[in-house]
Order: C-alpha cells, then sequence, then structure tokens
C-alpha cells in the first residue's frame, strides 16, 4: 500500500466484518488513524484489542440510528482532530418477496445503507470540506439492477448512489472528491446476516463463498480506487456484464436476473 493513506483520519462504518474490516486492516496497516463502529459489542472490542489504541477508534454506533452517527462522528474529530476519509460502508441485505415481506424489512433495510450513510455524511461534511477529503459510498451491483427478494436491498443502493451523484455537484468547487464503489460477489457475512420476510437474520445461504472475491481483495481495490479519486468502481467480471447487459439489452438482463435468482420458481437465497 502506497504512503497515501498515513496519518489520514478515515472513518468506516460497519468496519467489525466483511469488507468494513478488511478496509480497517489494511488502513491501520498503511498508517492511517481509523474510526469504525457497528452494532455488536463483542465483534467491536476483538478488533479494538488487536490494534493500538491510538491509531483505532472504535464505537458502539447503529447507523440507522441518528444521534449514534452523530456522537460516532463527533467524538472521532475529538480524537483525531477531523476527517480526512468517510467510507459508508455499514451495510445490509435482505431475502423476502415483497408480497410475504413486511414493508419493515425494506425500511429497515433503506435506513441502515441509505440513511445511515446520510447522517454519517451530514455529521462529516464540514470537517470532509476543511480537509478538501473524500466521501465514498460502498454502494453494490444492485445499485445498478433490481434483483428479487432483494427489493428493500436495490432500492437502498439506488438511492445511495443518486445521492452520491447529486452531493457530488453540490461539493464541485469545494475539494471534496464524492465516489462510489461496486462490489460484485464478494465473500462476507452479508448473505447470512440477510433480513427475511420477519426483520430476522436469515442465517443460511445456498451459495458459494468459496468462489466469490475475498474481501481482502475488494478493501484492496477500493482503497486504490479512494486513493486515485475515481468517480466510481466496478468490481468482479460477473459485475461487469451485469451493469453492461442491464444498460444496452435491459430485456435480456431481465430474463438472465430471473433465471439466476429463481430455481424451480423457488427465490435463491
Ligand atoms: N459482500 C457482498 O457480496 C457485497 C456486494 C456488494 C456490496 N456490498 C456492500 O458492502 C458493504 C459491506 O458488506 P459486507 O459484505 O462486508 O457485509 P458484512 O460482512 O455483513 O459486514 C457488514 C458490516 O456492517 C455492520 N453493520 C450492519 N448494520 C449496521 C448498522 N445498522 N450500524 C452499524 N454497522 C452496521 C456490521 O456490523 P454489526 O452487524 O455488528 O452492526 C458489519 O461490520 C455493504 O454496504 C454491502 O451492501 C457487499
Amino acid at each position: 500500500m502506497s504512503a497515501y493513506f498515513k496519518n489520514k483520519v478515515v472513518v468506516v462504518t460497519g468496519g467489525t466484518d466483511g469488507i468494513g474490516k478488511a478496509l480497517v486492516e489494511n488502513l491501520l496497516q498503511a498508517g492511517a488513524k481509523v474510526a469504525t463502529c457497528g452494532r455488536d459489542h463483542d465483534k467491536l472490542y476483538r478488533i479494538q484489542s488487536s490494534y493500538p489504541s491510538a491509531f483505532l477508534h472504535t464505537m458502539l454506533a447503529d447507523v440507522s440510528n441518528e444521534n449514534d452517527c452523530r456522537r460516532f462522528i463527533e467524538v472521532t474529530i475529538k480524537m483525531f482532530g477531523g476527517i480526512d476519509i468517510l467510507i459508508n460502508n455499514a451495510g445490509i441485505s435482505m431475502r423476502a418477496l415483497l408480497k410475504d415481506a413486511s414493508p419493515d424489512v425494506i425500511k429497515k433495510v433503506m435506513e441502515i445503507n441509505f440513511f445511515g450513510a446520510v447522517y454519517c455524511t451530514k455529521f462529516a461534511l464540514d470537517s470532509i470540506i476543511e480537509r478538501k477529503g473524500t466521501i465514498a459510498g460502498v454502494s453494490s451491483i444492485a445499485g445498478y439492477r433490481g434483483l428479487p427478494g432483494r427489493s428493500g436491498y436495490s432500492a437502498s443502493k439506488f438511492a445511495l448512489q443518486g445521492w452520491l451523484e447529486s452531493i457530488k455537484i453540490e461539493l464541485k468547487d469545494s475539494g471534496v472528491h464524492v465516489m462510489w464503489v461496486c462490489p460484485g460477489f464478494i465473500a462476507s457475512n452479508i448473505r447470512k446476516a440477510s433480513l427475511n420476510k420477519d426483520l430476522k437474520s436469515h442465517g443460511d445461504t445456498t451459495m458459494d463463498e468459496g468462489k466469490m472475491m475475498s474481501a481482502e481483495e475488494c478493501a484492496g481495490h477500493i482503497l486504490r480506487a479512494v486513493e486515485k479519486k475515481k468517480r466510481t468502481l466496478v468490481l468482479t467480471a460477473t459485475g461487469f456484464q451485469t451493469i453492461f447487459l442491464n444498460k444496452f439489452f435491459p430485456k435480456l438482463a431481465d430474463r438472465l436476473v430471473y433465471k439466476f435468482y429463481f430455481k424451480n420458481g423457488e427465490l435463491v437465497k
């Protein structure tokens, strides 16, 4: 990793698992001062005890709660003096058809994936403007293409990208860089943690995590994109193909998405 991140203050929401955890670890190795949050005290404690506290600040905060975000960002600024880079990574998915799901499932996913990014960005904004820093969102291929059984997830990622694109233009003359990254399938806890129709963790997946890109590799790509101030980053060949097909051959994409996500009429989870 280059010297770009050395002594920079980087906030990564949801840094206790998967892509967020790999981002935190890579950033610490690169000499950054890192702040991260999550909802699970034990997972936060484990990551905090592995690294010297002068460079890592962890805090219990649920990004769907505006006050938690305010406190998390305020304490981070107090500890490290400001924020250079915010990576809105915390996210959750769902596995339920609209006909079965409580609307609360879609609301919850939106509150975490979309409003969580809005709250953290809003509270960090003055500091990021002061430092001419970067605001990044971890979106998804689902932010370009609606996916069955994951309708709230797709909606939240479409919203995230539209919102980031809007504020990118608002911030054009401020020196702040705004970007979003769209991973394809990455091995992580996201499928197991997905909410089912009753707002409970799904706890299982039929997908083969072993065949997916690792969270560590994904984090490396994300950090290189942040360093190069890319506008967007799309990851995995399948992810790229999906976006391409959806843009130029949307009806074909509809058929392929159906084929992939329904087996014998049953939703693939
Ligand atoms: N893995 C993929 O295939 C994939 C593909 C495209 C995009 N993404 C995106 O990548 C991001 C990271 O996902 P991942 O795959 O690394 O998932 P993961 O392994 O499930 O990790 C998610 C992280 O977010 C935290 N989190 C979830 N809800 C939170 C909340 N309300 N407040 C604070 N933290 C919260 C989790 O900690 P707690 O549960 O302890 O709160 C955990 O640290 C997400 O935005 C996801 O949509 C993932």
